[in-house]
């Protein structure tokens, strides 16, 4: 591990967030915390799959630990493999001045695009229980602004997020127009989103997040994903923004 991997590690460790599984790419975290720089890599120009920033059991009893491990390992890594995949493809079509495969190429980076990026937010919104604090300084008076209370937040997130048709994402983002905070139902990695939003809170709500420790009580596990949201990450998406 050179001298910006070791920063980068020694920043998850300090929150308590360092896996001791980290299961690849830990070469890529020489951006240190923040989850979207490490999903790509500007030196070879590829998306990457970022490492989880804890262990695959470190979110139980939310979330199971094979759960953890067939959602970052295969979903995760797919999406990766699959936007990089896309972006190959439409440099060839540039080149040969072929662009019949147009759509499907558009359609294959916004959806692998979206849950690239979705995902990488997803892991670091999350933390073991006792580890993600709560809500507080502005991120706090953003949602009593814009919610009325942190009750009202956590009853409409937890509605959207179970209430989505089909498979996708509840999402609590920042618009950037009027800086207010709005939740929305995304479906698929990509639909039903507003432009300007920037993401600041993501729950997967895809079966393949739950399935088999909730079976088709989504509601159950959004609840209990409730009690594993990273507040310091949230907040820290913010950022200067508000
Ligand atoms: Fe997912």
């Amino acid at each position: 591990m050179n001298r910006r991997e070791m920063m980068g590690a020694t920043g998850l460790a300090a929150m308590g967030l360092m896996s001791t599984a980290a299961p690849t790419a830990m070469g890529q975290m020489q951006h240190g915390y923040d989850p979207l720089a490490i999903g790509y890599d500007a030196k070879a120009g590829k998306y990457v799959l970022p490492p989880l920033p804890y262990d695959y059991n470190a979110l139980e009893p939310a979330i199971d630990a094979q759960t953890m491990q067939i959602h970052h390992d295969k979903h995760h890594a797919g999406y990766v493999r699959k936007l990089n995949a896309a972006i190959d493809a439409l440099e060839k079509a540039r080149a040969d001045g072929d662009y019949s495969d147009i759509k499907s190429l558009s359609r294959a980076v916004s959806f692998n695009g979206g849950g690239h990026t979705l995902h990488t937010l997803f892991w670091h919104n999350m933390a073991p229980v006792g580890k993600g604090g709560v809500p507080s300084g502005k991120l706090l008076e953003m949602i009593n602004r814009d919610f009325g209370s942190v009750t009202n937040f956590k009853n409409q997130f937890i509605a959207a997020a179970s209430g989505v048709e089909g498979s996708g994402w509840g999402i609590c983002g920042m618009d950037m127009l009027s800086k207010r905070l709005l939740i929305i139902q995304g479906e698929n990695q990509q639909k039903l989103s507003t432009w300007g939003l920037m993401p600041i809170l993501v729950c997967d709500v895809w079966e393949h997040a739950y399935y088999l420790k909730y079976q088709n009580k989504r509601g159950d596990y959004v609840k209990a994903f409730w009690d594993v949201i990273n507040w310091h990450e949230v907040a820290k998406r913010i950022g200067t923004h508000a």
